[in-house]
């Protein structure tokens, strides 16, 4: 089998972070999206990859490279606009050729990865299996209806009113029939061609689409709250470790990792949370469920429940920083000088919580 990433689209539910930057980079528990999913798919026993980019296909190619680091062999597959998910699979006809695949969607992060899952697929007669799990609020998913027989009846992307409240999950398996499929439907209303669309084609022409129900946790990280929701979960999984140093007036606990060339000094930080490669936490208080990345620095200031990216700077802030994510080279800092004021330069579409 093959795999298929879709790293293109524009992520704009989560600006400003992606603002300029690839959604599927963004780090859970310092480490991007993608990774996890390339480490899935290749947990599953599968080497070739495909990954399907667009506007920010330079920075994805820059991060992963050819895949040498998790021993795949990656092939990137540009799309010049997001013309939407069986468009993807439309374009990367050369790339799959025949052979049954997985697709993988490049923002979404699942409990207990595939490899059972591709096993079962793998090992069976179907042209296609969807992975489905109940939500609450199916509106933003494609929704699943099943007959009485758990088969598939019905798929609808973003129903207005939902049928039932089983989600499509990123994660989907196809033989080669999709591409018959991908090419006879149509685009949808918001003028993408719907991976929906195309499976609904597969039941309508009677082939053979086996629907999972996926029972464990899984999250599409399109909106921030997402982002903290899939970080909190990551975190609490990781099996923690000390690389750093931690000096005796600091206190951490055992869900705490410290990633290499670290510095907790007169700190105290509470799991699970994770300390980047080469960040500095002096005086300052870590809480529970935050993902600090790598070269940070955090001086007396207190923070939980967050996500920090690379090279920013936190220091003196009078108040807790809670349920943030707070991009790169980033900098939030106590002045004295006056007038007494908030002083801010923000980019476009930030969005800041004022006491
Ligand atoms: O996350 C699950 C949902 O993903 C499913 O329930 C929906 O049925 C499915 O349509 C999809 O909905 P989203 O609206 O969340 O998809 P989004 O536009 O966020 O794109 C998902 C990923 O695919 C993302 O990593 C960007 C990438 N993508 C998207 C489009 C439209 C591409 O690579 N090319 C595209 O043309």
């Amino acid at each position: 089998m093959k795999g298929l990433i879709l790293s293109g689209g524009k992520g704009t539910r989560l600006y400003p972070i992606t603002f300029n930057r690839a959604k599927q980079l963004v780090p859970v528990a310092n480490k991007p999206v993608l990774f996890r999913v390339i480490e899935a798919i290749k947990a599953a026993g599968i080497d070739e990859i495909g990954i399907v980019v667009g506007d920010t296909g330079e920075e994805i190619r820059h991060a992963v490279g050819q895949g040498k680091r998790w021993d795949v062999e990656i092939t990137y597959i540009p799309q010049d606009a997001p013309l939407g998910l069986a468009h993807a699979v439309k374009i990367s006809r050369d790339f799959l050729g025949d052979e049954r695949f997985v697709m993988f969607l490049g923002d979404n992060v699942i409990e207990g990865g595939i490899s059972g899952l591709i096993r079962q697929f793998a090992d069976s007669d179907w042209n296609g299996q969807v992975v489905l799990t109940e939500v609450d609020q199916p509106q933003h998913y494609g929704v699943a209806e099943l007959d009485q027989e758990r088969r598939i009846k019905r798929l609808v992307e973003k129903p207005r009113h939902p049928q039932s409240n089983l989600a499509l999950v990123g994660i989907y398996m196809f033989d080669q029939h999709i591409f018959d499929a991908v090419n006879a439907i149509q685009p949808s209303w918001r003028g993408e061609l719907e991976i929906t669309d195309a499976i609904q084609w597969l039941v309508d022409n009677g082939y053979l689409v086996h629907p999972y129900i996926h029972r464990g946790w899984w999250i599409d990280t399109g909106k921030p709250i997402d982002m903290l929701d899939a970080n909190n979960r990551v975190l609490a999984e990781l099996t923690h470790y000390s690389n750093g140093y931690v000096d005796r007036a600091s206190k951490i606990d055992h869900l705490v990792t410290v990633e290499a060339g670290a510095e907790i000094i007169n700190s105290v930080i509470r799991g699970p949370a994770i300390i980047g490669a080469d960040s500095r936490i002096v005086n300052s208080y870590v809480g529970p469920f935050t993902s600090i990345y790598h070269d940070t620095h955090i001086e007396d200031s207190e923070i939980e429940h967050s996500i920090v990216l690379d090279h920013s700077r936190i220091v003196g802030v009078p108040h807790r920083i809670e349920d943030s994510i707070i991009g790169r080279e980033v900098e939030i800092g106590y002045s004295s000088i006056k007038p007494k004021a908030y002083k801010m330069t923000l980019g476009d579409h930030s969005k800041v919580g004022l006491l």
